[in-house]
């Protein structure tokens, strides 16, 4: 496996295995790779000639007073666990070589998609991802490229971006990887003390809540989000960025469930914001 850390190397690379029509399965990270990730590779690794990986902590899409500085890294742990999945590359590009000074370029998704949800609390945030995948996906030039379901929000806003600029590239959207005991992996689980570890089931259970409701009739958003409300706040010092259920392709707020539904959480336990969801067809 070859770790390749400028675009010039990467453009010549990836050139050479679309000239010699492979397929290319590719995993955008920021690293700190937990099985939540690994899952994406697997999934990479069954379908694709080459396999890539970027890690890389993207600067434009987190806020002035987001984790950027503190954001884990450990690049060692990283190549080792890309080299145990099968992965053929991983590409690790410096800020300035993705962001040469007096870079100016950016894309970004208007409308509804982009302004609720993470979007809301995280200004810009949406932009700052859309453009370095551009930007990632003009120099891997993937077959298929892997997202995990767990941003639910990122999965629409990538899928309609390639849609609308036309990307020759399928988007795969892969289910949500979870411990033991419920809670989404991610990276930012690091940040969380002992208690806080112990309070973040509070998100998964409110969405088992959630489902079981669904189960057994109920079709009010609002009651269904009281629900979980009342769960989270069974832990004193958690603090709801929101809790939405909305149309799960479009992200408009639904009153009365139908359809392809998301229930979708932004929950701070502690320092760690953490995010949970879950996507369901309901009849
Ligand atoms: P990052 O948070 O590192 O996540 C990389 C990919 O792993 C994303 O597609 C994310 O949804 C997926 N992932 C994270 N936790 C998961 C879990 N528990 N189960 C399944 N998949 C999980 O998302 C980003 O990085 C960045 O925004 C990026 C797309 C790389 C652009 O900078």
């Amino acid at each position: 496996m070859r770790i390749i850390e400028t675009v010039q190397e990467m453009n010549a690379e990836m050139k050479n295995h679309v000239l010699a029509g492979k397929s290319i399965g590719y995993v955008p990270t920021m690293g700190y790779l937990h099985a939540g990730h690994l899952s994406l590779i697997q999934a990479a690794r069954k379908n694709n000639d080459i396999v890539v990986v970027s890690i890389f902590v993207n600067p434009t899409q987190f806020g002035p007073n987001e984790d950027l500085e503190s954001y884990p890294r450990d690049l060692e742990r990283d190549t080792a666990l890309c080299e145990q999945e099968g992965a053929d590359l991983i590409f690790h590009p410096t800020p300035e070589a993705m962001y040469p000074d007096g870079y100016t370029t950016y894309v970004e998704t208007y409308g509804t998609i982009t302004k609720k949800l993470c979007g809301a609390s995280r200004q810009g945030h949406f932009k700052g991802v859309t453009t370095v995948l551009t930007k990632l996906f003009n120099i891997i030039k993937p077959t298929n490229a892997y997202f995990g379901q767990k941003d639910a929000q990122q999965v629409a806003v990538v899928e309609k971006m390639v849609r609308e600029l036309n990307f020759d590239l399928t988007i795969v959207p892969c289910p949500i990887v979870r411990e033991s005991d419920g809670l989404a992996m991610s990276s930012r689980n690091a940040y969380l003390t002992e208690e806080g570890r112990r309070d973040a089931l509070v998100l998964s259970q409110s969405i088992e809540l959630a489902k079981t409701m669904i189960g057994e009739g109920e079709r009010s958003a609002a009651i269904i989000k009281k629900v979980m409300t009342d769960r989270i706040m069974t832990v004193s010092y958690a603090e709801i960025d929101y809790i939405d259920i909305v149309d799960a392709k479009t992200l408009d707020d639904v009153q009365v469930l139908t359809g392809d539904t998301l229930i979708a959480m932004a929950v701070n336990i502690g320092k760690p914001r953490l995010l949970d969801n879950v996507r369901l067809e309901v009849k």
